[in-house]
C-alpha cells in the first residue's frame, strides 16, 4: 500500500499529485492507479489514469470542484487495494480576477504608502537639489497592473522587488546609470573574441576589482559608427540585466560608456550557449544531471517572473552554461532581443517571433505573459532533453503553427522520463491559464530531483505520434533509404536496414526504437538522431496526407 497522496499544485483544470513509493521487494512496481471523481457525484462514474512514477498531473478538471482520489499499486502479483481517499479542489475561474482584486488591493495599499513617500522623496528633494528622475509612461497595462508607480518609477510591493523598463525613462543613459556600475576600462584585459553579436564582437578577458580576485568576464563591445539608437539599444540590455540578482541569471559586473569602445562586462560562462554545449556533448549526461539544468533555469525564470519580466525570446540558445554546468538565462532587451535573433520570423501581423519557441497567443496577437514564457520553457526542456535537436525538426514554421492549432505536441525525446514529458505537455496547453507557473515547476523538478526512482519511468518508443497511415508506394518523399539515411549523415547503416528488411521509407516510418537497435544501431547518439528523422518522416506523411497529396 502506498502512503499519503498529497497534491503538489492545483489549477483551475489540473490537480498534480504525488506519492512516496510503497516499499514492497521483491516485487517491483509495475504502476499506479489513480481513480478519481467528482466528490458532488460519489462514486457514480469515475475515471482513471495509470502512471509508472510516484507523481501524476491529472488535467481535464472542472474549475472550482472538488474531487476524490485513491491509488492503487500493480505489481507482478497484481493489484493492491486501494488508499484511504483524498479529496483535493481546483482552483476557481475567477482566481485570476481575485489575484488581479488582490494586485488592486496592494496596488491601493502601496499607493497611499506610496504617496506618504512621494512626500517624503519630495521634501528629501527639496532640501538635497537631488530631483533627477524624468520617466515617461510607455508600460503595458499588464507591466502597470504589476507596478505600483511613482513619477514612472517602481515602487516596489513590500518584499517585492520589480523590473523597471528601461524605454520609461525619458533619458535611458540615466537607466543605464542607475542599474549599471561604470567600470574602469583599465580594469578589463579582453584576451579573445568568442562571438559575433548584432552590435560586436563578443570577447572573453578578466576584470579586476580592487581588493577582489580578478575575474573571467565575457565582453560584449558595441562597434563603431553606432547611430544613437544602436547605442541606446546596446545598453538597454544592460539596464535590464543589472536590476538581476540571481543565481540562475547572469551576472551584470557592469558597462564602459565613459570610452570608447562602449562595452558590457557580464560573468564568464564557460561552456558557452546551452543549445550547442548540449549539441556536442550528446548523450554525456545523466537525467539527474539534466534535470538539474532545467531546474536552474525554471528557478531563473521563476525570479524574471516574480519581477514581473517576460522575457518572450526563452530557448537554449539564450541560456549559458557555466563549468559546473549551472544553467543562467541570458539574452535580455524584449523587442530588440527577437531583432537579434536569427529563429525570429515576421508573422502575418508583422512582429518577428521565434515561432517554434512561442506560445500560440503571443504568435496570433502578441500576448506575452510569464504563461507565454511557461511555454516557451515546455520547448526549453525538449531542447534538453533530445541534447539540442530541432524542435519540430525540419518542419516549416507555417506548418509549426498549423500542427498546433491542430492539438499536435512534441513527443518525448528519446529516453525521457514520463514524469518529464507530462510536465512538457502541461507547459503546451493552448488555455494558458492552465499551465503551471514557474513556483510550481521548480518544486516539481525538485521533488523529481529528491526522489530519482520517479526518473525511472521512460518514454520509451517511438510514440505520441500516429501510427503512419500510408501504404507502401504512397510515400509522399520519393526518395531512397539511401537518400534519407545520407541526410542525416547515417549512410554507415544503410546495408542495416536493408538487411532487416527496412528498405522503404514507408517501412522505416514503422520502426520502433527496439526495431533500430535489432539492426545494429548501438551508439545513443545514433539511435536519438534515426529516431528523431523517424518522427519527422511520420509527421511530414501525415501532413502531406492531410494536405491531400494522396487520395
Ligand atoms: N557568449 C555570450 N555571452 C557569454 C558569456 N557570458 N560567457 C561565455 N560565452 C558567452
Amino acid at each position: 500500500m502506498v502512503g499519503m497522496l498529497k497534491k503538489d499544485w492545483a489549477s483551475q483544470n489540473s490537480i498534480a499529485l504525488s506519492w512516496l513509493e510503497p516499499n514492497l521487494p521483491p516485487l517491483a512496481v509495475v504502476d499506479y492507479e489513480i481513480k478519481y471523481y467528482e466528490k458532488e457525484h460519489e462514486e457514480l462514474s469515475y475515471s482513471s489514469t495509470r502512471t509508472k512514477v510516484p507523481s501524476v498531473i491529472i488535467t481535464g478538471l472542472k474549475p472550482s470542484t472538488c474531487y476524490v482520489f485513491s491509488l492503487r499499486t500493480r505489481t507482478s502479483a497484481g493489484h493492491s487495494a486501494y488508499s484511504p481517499k483524498y479529496e483535493y479542489e481546483t482552483t476557481d475561474d475567477t482566481s485570476d480576477m481575485a489575484s488581479d482584486q488582490g494586485q488592486v488591493l496592494v496596488i491601493v495599499t502601496a499607493a497611499v504608502g506610496g504617496f506618504t513617500l512621494l512626500i517624503i522623496l519630495t521634501l528629501f528633494f527639496l532640501i538635497t537639489g537631488r530631483c533627477q528622475w524624468y520617466i515617461k509612461s510607455k508600460m503595458s497595462s499588464e507591466d502597470k497592473r504589476r507596478t505600483n508607480y511613482q513619477n514612472g518609477h517602481a515602487i516596489p510591493y513590500p518584499g517585492v522587488k520589480t523590473y523597471v523598463d528601461p524605454d520609461t525613462y525619458e533619458d535611458p543613459a540615466q537607466a543605464v546609470h542607475e542599474f549599471a556600475k561604470e567600470i574602469d576600462p583599465t580594469r578589463i584585459r579582453i584576451e579573445r573574441v568568442i562571438g559575433a553579436g548584432e552590435f560586436g564582437e563578443v570577447c572573453s578577458g578578466r576584470l579586476r576589482t580592487p581588493g577582489k580576485k580578478e575575474i573571467a568576464v565575457a565582453i560584449k563591445t558595441l562597434k563603431g559608427g553606432y547611430v544613437e539608437r544602436q547605442r541606446r539599444d546596446f545598453l538597454r540590455e544592460a539596464s535590464i540585466m543589472g536590476q538581476f540578482d540571481h543565481p540562475n541569471i547572469i551576472r551584470l559586473e557592469g558597462v564602459v560608456t565613459k570610452s570608447r569602445p562602449v562595452m558590457i562586462v557580464v560573468e564568464y560562462m564557460e561552456n558557452g550557449s546551452l543549445d550547442s554545449f548540449l549539441r556536442n556533448h550528446d548523450g554525456h549526461f545523466t537525467v539527474i544531471q539534466l534535470v538539474g539544468m532545467l531546474r536552474g533555469i525554471a528557478s531563473g525564470m521563476k525570479y524574471l517572473s516574480d519581477m514581473g519580466y517576460v522575457h518572450r525570446d526563452l530557448a537554449a540558445r539564450n541560456i549559458l552554461v557555466n563549468s559546473n554546468l549551472v544553467c543562467k538565462v541570458s539574452d535580455f532587451g524584449l523587442s530588440r532581443v527577437l531583432e537579434d535573433d536569427p529563429e525570429a520570423a515576421y508573422t502575418t501581423t508583422g512582429g518577428k517571433i521565434p515561432i517554434r519557441w512561442t506560445a500560440p497567443e503571443a504568435i496570433a496577437y502578441r500576448k506575452f505573459s510569464s504563461a507565454s514564457d511557461a511555454w516557451s520553457y515546455g520547448i526549453v526542456m525538449w531542447e534538453v532533453m533530445s541534447y539540442g535537436e530541432r524542435p519540430y525538426w525540419e518542419m516549416s514554421n507555417q506548418d509549426v503553427i498549423l500542427s498546433i492549432e491542430e492539438g499536435y505536441r512534441l513527443p518525448a525525446p528519446m529516453g525521457c522520463p514520463v514524469a518529464l514529458h507530462q510536465l512538457m505537455l502541461h507547459c503546451w496547453q493552448k488555455e494558458r491559464s492552465q499551465r503551471p507557473n514557474f513556483i510550481d515547476m521548480v518544486s516539481f523538478l525538485d521533488k523529481l530531483i529528491r526522489n530519482p526512482s520517479s526518473l525511472l519511468a521512460l518514454v520509451e518508443d517511438i510514440q505520441c505520434l500516429p501510427e503512419s497511415p500510408g501504404e507502401v508506394g504512397e510515400y509522399p518523399m520519393f526518395i531512397s533509404i539511401g537518400d534519407w539515411l545520407d541526410s542525416i549523415k547515417m549512410s554507415q547503416y544503410k546495408n542495416s536496414f536493408v538487411a532487416a528488411g527496412f528498405s522503404t521509407l514507408d517501412s522505416v516510418a514503422h520502426m520502433t526504437i527496439e526495431d533500430v537497435r535489432r539492426i545494429g544501431v548501438v551508439l545513443i547518439g545514433h539511435q536519438r538522431r534515426i529516431v528523431s528523422s523517424i518522427q519527422t518522416l511520420r509527421l511530414q506523411l501525415l501532413h502531406e496526407q492531410e494536405k491531400g497529396f494522396h487520395v
